[in-house]
Formats: C-alpha cells, structure tokens, sequence
C-alpha cells in the first residue's frame, strides 16, 4: 500500500465511522421521537371516575406567589426606576468595589471643567446620608454633570414619557439651567428636558422627558449649564406607563406577567432577606414607608443593594393591584443562622434582639398590622392614608421568622411575638416556621414547638430533584387535620444542573394536585424564587427570567399558571384505575379534581408522567352540563424540554368522555357544570 492508499483507507474508515455514529444518532433521536409522538397507539387506558357529590371543603387560596428581593428582583427588576444608585447610597459593603459613584460618571463633553465630590455634611436627611457636590468652573459648550448607565442601560420606547425627579441645593448664588437628557451608545439624543434650579436649601426638581426613539441601551445624562456650585441627590427616572399607571410603580411588563398567574396571596419580602445577614441588616418594615428619599437603604443579603423604593406601601399596593391576599414576614427577632457565614468569614451566625429592645421590635409589629388594617385615624393608618391608601389593606395573615433554627433564643423570642400578635389581633393567622427542608433536626423541633404553641400554620421548605415530588404524592395524606396547616412557602422540583425543564415542571404539577387533595390542611403554596434577571442570578432555577426589555416565564411558570388559573374551592372526590398496573401502584398519573363554586366551573387536572400517551376515559356523575364544550389546556413535550407552553383547544364534554393525555404531560379540563 502506498502513501496515497493509506490515506484513503484512513479517510474512507473515517467517514464509515462517522456515517454510522450519526446513523446511531439518528436512530436514537428518531426513537425518542416516536416514543413520545401522541401518534403512536396509547399502550394505557386510564379510567376515572369523579362524582361531584362527593368531596371536601379546601383553602380557596391555595396557589400564591412568593416574591424575594434576589436575582435583582426588585431594583433593576420589578420595582420601574430606571437610574441605577440614585441616592448615591451603594458602598463596598453591598458588593466589594461598589461606592457611591458606582453607575455614575462625571461627564464634562463639549470641553467643560469643573470638579466632583461626595460628601455627608449636609444631606437631605439623616437616613440619605450621601449626594454629590459639583463645581462647574466652566461649562464649556455642553456643560458638566453625571451620566448613569442605569441598570445595564436604561429601555425606552419612542413616544413614551419619563418622568424625572432629583433634589438640588445651590451652594452658590445664582440659579443654574440643567439639561437632562437620554442618550444611545452613539451619543445620539432620544430626549431631552431642561429646568433650572433656583434654592439654596434642598429643593425637589421635576421633568418630563418623551423619547424620539425607541432603544433598548440609553443612559442619562444630567449637566449643568452654567457655573457654580450645587449638591446633588436622588435623581430618579420612571416611566410613566408603570403597573396601573402608579407613581412609583412597578414594570409593566413583568407585574403583568406575575399578575397573570393569578396568584391568591404573595409572600413578602423574603426568604433569607428577612432575617438578614446579622442583626444590623434585618429588614425593618418602617425603614421602606413614606417619601422615597427618606427610607432607610441597605446592603441586600444577596450581595447587593435595595433602594427599598419597592417597600411595604408598594408591596400591600400590588397585593391589591392582583387581587392576592398580602402575607408579610417579619424577622423573629434573630438574625440568619448563616449571617457572615456562608457570606462572610467571621460572621455572627444567629443573634437575637437584646431583651431591651424586643418591646419596641413587638410594637413595630403591631405597628404594622395597624398600618395595614387600622383606620385612617389612627397614628399608623393615617401614614396610610397620607401615602394615598385610606382604606385598608385587609391583612390577614403575617409570617413569623423564616427558616430559622430552632435555638432557645429563638424560640423565646418568636413566643414573647406570638403571644402579643394574638393577644391584640386574634384575628391575624400567624404562620411560624420549621426550618430549611422537608425533615431534619430543625422540622422535627418547629413541628414540635407549633404543636406546644398552637401556632394556627406553619411554613415549609423544600428544594429537592424531581423524583422526590414524586415519591412525595402522598406525604400530607396522613397529615393530623386538628395540627397546625401548612404553608408550602418555598418549593421547586430542582432537575440536573438546575436547569428548568419540563420534567421538573411535571413533577411539580403532580405534586401540586397533592396539594389540592389536600387543600384542607395545606392552606397555601408558593413555588420559589419568583424572578430572576438573566445575567444577574445568585439563585436559579427560578419562575420567571428576564432582561431589560423582554420578559421570559419558564416551563416551571406555566404549571403555576393553570394551577393559578384554574383553582377551586371544593376537592372533588376522584378514583382512577389504570389498564396497567405497574404504573397505578408508580402514581404515574396524579389526578386532582376540584369545583369552583361561585362559577360551577368543574376542573380536571391530569398529569402524565409515562414517557407513553394513556387514554383516559372520564365518567362524571351527580350534575348536569350546561355546555357541551368545555377547554383543555395540554402542556407537553420531552422531559428536558425548557420552553414548551400549554396549548389551549375546546373539548366535547359530558357524563363520560375520552382524551388522550400525551406522554410527558399536563392538561387541564374545564367544563361548566350545573350549579
Ligand atoms: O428562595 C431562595 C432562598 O431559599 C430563600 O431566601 C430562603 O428562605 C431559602 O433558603
């Protein structure tokens, strides 16, 4: 053989070797195909048998959400201000290399001069301790300022108007026109206002700017066009077209997407946050009322920064804006069981307030409930009522701690809490907590203490991988109904890599009819975190990710979604015999049926964890059907699938009807039934 027939053979094995590894590849690929495609003959049969007769009373308020400030959830998330440090408040404590001129550059373009400073001597006010001093020496032919980049750009949308606020004290005499303006990547302007400032005490300025243009990466620029000295704080920029139009508000966008899960209640405002990372940075509900420039800031246990401009007045505000029942949680009086732990080397680990102080912490509760239900004559409903809410808020339930261990400071600080919270406000249901995980030393001793306690709910936790879920199905069955209800306060099926996919959904959703069969003794559930923004996530998987200018909901979303959408108040009572006994004895198909009785409404939920369709054939008995066509929502795909969405169809319904569920699947039936 000589050289050129050695490379040949070479190269003609070669390619036999990669025709047969893709002819492989193809194989399997086909096959997976096939094995899923609803086209190939349903190898189950299912029958279920539901009798509306039959059932039981469950929470109408099972399905929640539970919003934390992680992931950039709330600042440079849902909270609509588009200027990124706008109290010139960020320090090396939030994040190592933040200061107060992080997102801010001095700018002097067009050949001005001046100099830049950041001073405390005499702020605004006591809780707003830094601003910026400018001298502008000569303001050259565009003057001398600051450019803020936002939060990695700021999104505007042509047509639209922006509204500017920042408080300015001249610190030398004459008045001094400003431009403030947004502007592209090119330095092209997509905006502009201009005003002036005249005071020498601090003083607020407002504009108004219209972009020209759409752009999905502006700045703004703020210059003063004229010599002299001034300070400068709070510069803020919204949009006008927030979450209901609400000053202050919420992206538009994204509060719809949350308010289109339709949740019945949201927890607030964490999660670890709560507790905070030592006692210093436990967060304090008064801290986050009244003018925005005067709530206390502070580092977020998430290795950032909260403005706290989203604070409690706006938390109760979209609670009612989404028709879902206001679950705040205030600290136990004990700070993280991780504080400078895993954050931090040297760190606290739990602390609890000084006895000195917890009357005051206890009165800050109180304070609180009064806040959301009392009129608006008293001192805290009048704080209400001056932020323009004077109606109540309707607060029924408050969380107590989160996930803290089960210590002796603990526990006598959360008893000296509970027993004031229910000797002032019996009607509040108080939701205590059992630790991190669904079992351990800290459930074991939370149930414990509840049970000595009484506390009416107690909040559960549990990340775990999809097939604990479905192992899980029956875990409340055996439940003791007399004991406290259970709050599901943060769950999610976490899958390999903690990738969102359709198979961590699906056990999800099996887990969820769990719940609803439940629903008497499992008041609510909340599927943690909600919001992640991509590129910004100390915690994934999440619900819902997105950027700046797009909003992406996750296979995960979907399943809270038609949950969310399609609850009831009554579980009906269900028997399903599956054609192969194999997968009845594996609960392959959970099943949840459930009545809303204020509509009639009937809804079926059925998921499908075989990797083969099932035929079901559904018989109702003991109502009649006012309509013969009812929907059916079908979500599906393959188990590593991360964007599939449920499919909306009518359906022929009546006393009996078959369907077949795909492999893979959620789907969801609703049918009118007679009242
Ligand atoms: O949801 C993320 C975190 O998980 C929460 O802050 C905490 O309560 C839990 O450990």
């Amino acid at each position: 053989m000589n050289k050129n027939h050695l490379l040949f053979a070479v190269f003609f094995s070669l390619m036999v070797f990669v025709e047969a590894v893709s002819a492989v590849g193809k194989q399997r690929i086909i096959s997976t195909a096939d094995n899923h495609s609803s086209a190939s003959k349903p190898e189950t049969t299912a029958t279920i048998s539901v009798d509306v007769t039959k059932g039981k009373k469950i929470s109408d308020h099972l399905f929640g959400i539970f919003f934390e400030d992680l992931n950039y959830a709330a600042d440079g998330g849902l909270y609509a201000e588009l200027i990124q440090n706008r109290s010139f408040e960020y320090s090396p404590a939030d994040r190592k290399g933040w200061n107060p001129l992080t997102a801010w550059e001095y700018t002097t373009d067009g050949f001005g001069y001046g100099a830049i400073s950041v001073e405390t001597t005499s702020p605004l006010n006591g809780n707003n301790p830094h601003y910026v001093v400018l001298i502008v020496e000569d303001e050259g032919q565009q003057g001398v300022g600051l450019t803020n980049s936002g939060f990695d750009g700021i999104v505007i949308r042509a047509g639209e108007k922006y509204d500017f606020s920042a408080f300015i004290r001249l610190i030398s005499g004459q008045p001094i026109p400003f431009e403030i303006k947004l502007q592209d990547s090119k330095g092209e302007i997509c905006g502009k206002a201009t005003f002036t400032s005249d005071s020498n005490d601090w003083k607020n300025f407002t504009a108004t700017i219209t972009a020209t243009q759409s752009n999905d990466s502006c700045h703004f620029v703020i210059l003063a066009k004229g010599k002299g000295k001034f300070a400068l704080d709070e510069v803020s920029l919204f949009p006008q077209k927030t979450f209901k139009g609400r000053t202050n508000g919420l992206r538009a966008d994204l509060a719809q997407t949350i308010a289109d899960l339709k949740p019945k209640f949201m927890r607030f405002p964490g999660g670890c946050l709560v507790h905070g990372d030592g006692l210093g940075n436990m967060y304090r509900w008064k801290n986050t009322i009244g003018p925005v420039e005067q709530r206390v800031e502070q580092r977020d246990i998430w290795n950032y920064h909260q403005s706290v401009g989203l604070g409690y007045f706006e938390y109760f505000q979209f609670c009612e804006d989404i028709g879902a029942k206001p679950l705040p949680v205030v600290p136990a009086a004990v700070s993280c069981q991780n504080s400078g732990g895993t954050w931090r080397i040297g760190g606290t680990g739990q602390r609890g307030l000084p006895p000195e102080e917890m009357q005051s912490y206890i009165q800050e509760i109180l304070d609180l409930i009064e806040y959301a239900n009392g009129s608006a004559s008293t001192t805290w409903g009048a704080k209400r009522a001056k932020a323009g809410h004077p109606q109540p808020f309707n607060l029924e339930y408050i969380g107590i701690g989160n996930e803290d261990k089960q210590t002796p400071e603990f526990r006598e600080r959360f008893k000296m809490i509970y027993n004031a919270v229910r000797a002032v406000h019996p009607e509040i249901t108080i939701v205590g907590t059992v630790g991190p995980a669904p079992d351990g030393e800290d459930f074991d001793l939370g149930w414990k203490f509840a049970g000595e306690n009484k506390v009416s709910m107690v909040d559960e936790h549990y990340y775990k991988e999809p097939s604990w879920f479905l192992k899980n199905l029956h875990r409340y069955d055996t439940y003791n109904r007399e004991a406290s209800h259970i709050y599901v306060g943060e769950y999610a099926a976490h899958d390999i890599d903690r990738k969102n996919t359709l198979r961590s959904a699906l056990a999800e959703a099996a887990y969820m009819t769990s719940l609803e069969r439940n629903g008497d003794v499992v008041g609510m559930a909340s599927y943690a975190p909600l919001l992640a923004k991509s590129g910004n996530t100390q915690w994934i998987p999440d619900m819902i990710y997105f950027n700046n200018s797009s909003v992406m909901p996750s296979v995960n979303y979907y399943v809270q979604q038609l949950f969310g959408q399609n609850s009831g108040d009554q579980f009906v009572s269900n028997k399903v015999i599956l054609s192969d006994a194999a997968s009845k004895a594996a609960d392959c198909l959970p099943v949840s049926v459930v009545r809303e009785r204020n509509s009639g409404d009937l809804i079926i939920k059925l998921v499908n964890t075989l990797q083969t369709p099932v035929n079901a054939k559904i018989n109702l008995k003991g109502t009649g059907f006012p309509d013969k066509i009812g929907t059916k929502a079908v979500l599906t795909g393959l188990p590593d699938d991360r964007i599939s969405k449920p499919q909306i169809t009518s359906i022929q319904v009546g006393k009996e009807f078959s369907i077949e569920l795909p492999a893979n699947s959620f789907t969801v039936i609703r049918l009118k039934t007679n009242k």
